[in-house]
């Protein structure tokens, strides 16, 4: 089996209704966190990681997305026509030249695991990633992806992104129970969204993962779990009967872009540190809470 990953799977057909009215005819991956929507950053760390072939899972109203990583003449045009170079750089560098995106449409609104389903013809016999793009993880000196890809070329096993997540809040996560506290270990079971006084602890999945092909033949074995949906956590689980998982602790800051109050958090650490905005945004910040 190969040990490289070079697809990735983007599952953005879901309706994003916390964030309505904002999300009623725009996908919440197109939300801007400070001037690039969150898609662009969960396919920026794909490509940092060494993804070449990108892959969508879209639903109806998901348009901007496929025209996002598409070429706009128009605009090009007319930013060539009034030598805006930086700009028209900036417009065309989406992806870089060797990415190819690919758009599957989920006809259904099954869950999770059946949108990863439905990217089973493109990716084939491979292993590769998933990223849940409202998951924003900053990129250290090494993104989250690129780390768990390093970890997968050692292990060749599953892998699950994991963070210590609030006792009150497993809810709201996959939540795993390991063998050990350690930074790399391996997943004894997994839950979709446990009650806190059910949870098995509150080491919480985030939205990225490195998966072998196998899951494909458990999530296609997988019925409707948690809310009704056919969940990957569910299919994970029986991933793990035969094969190993592993639970990584990656290092960097994830912000929860899921929820108003995360979204917000990102972009006040991302205007920070933006190039351009980031000394004048903090004079701001600093003035509006001194008095
Ligand atoms: C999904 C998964 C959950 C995981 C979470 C990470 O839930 O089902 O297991 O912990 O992403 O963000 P969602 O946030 O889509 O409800």
């Amino acid at each position: 089996m190969t040990k490289t990953i070079k697809k990735a799977v983007f599952p953005v057909a879901g309706l994003g209704t916390r964030f309505l009215p904002a999300t009623k005819a725009s996908p919440k991956e197109m939300l801007p966190v400070v001037d690039k929507p969150l898609i662009q950053y969960g396919v920026e760390e794909a490509v940092a990681a060494g993804v070449e072939v990108m892959i969508f899972i879209t639903g109806r109203n998901k348009s901007s997305i496929s025209n996002h990583f598409d070429t706009a003449y128009e605009l090009e045009m007319e930013l060539e026509s009034r030598n805006k170079t930086a700009l028209l750089n900036l417009v065309r560098n989406i992806v870089p030249p060797h990415v190819s995106c690919v758009f599957i449409r989920q006809s259904m609104a099954l869950g999770l695991g059946h949108a990863v389903l439905c990217a089973e013809p493109v990716v084939g016999d491979e292993p590769f990633a998933v990223l849940l793009a409202d998951d924003l993880i900053e990129d250290g000196d090494r993104g989250c992806l690129a780390q768990m890809v390093d970890v997968f070329s050692q292990t060749g096993c599953s892998i699950l992104a994991t963070e210590q997540v609030p006792p009150a809040n497993t809810g709201s996560y996959g939540i795993v129970d390991t063998d050990g506290e350690g930074k790399l270990v391996e997943v004894k079971s997994i839950v979709e969204k446990p009650k806190p006084e059910e949870a098995p602890s509150n080491r919480g999945v985030v939205g990225r993962y490195v998966l072998t092909s196998k899951i494909f033949q458990h999530l296609s074995q997988t019925g409707r779990g948690t809310g009704g949906e056919i969940q990957l956590t569910d299919g994970i689980a029986r991933l793990m009967e035969k094969d190993k998982v592993m639970a990584y602790a990656f290092d960097g800051q994830r912000y929860d872009c899921g929820s108003k109050l995360g979204y917000l958090q990102a972009n006040v650490d991302y205007a920070l540190k933006h190039e351009q905005l980031g000394a004048g945004f903090e004079v701001w910040i600093k003035n509006r809470f001194s008095s």
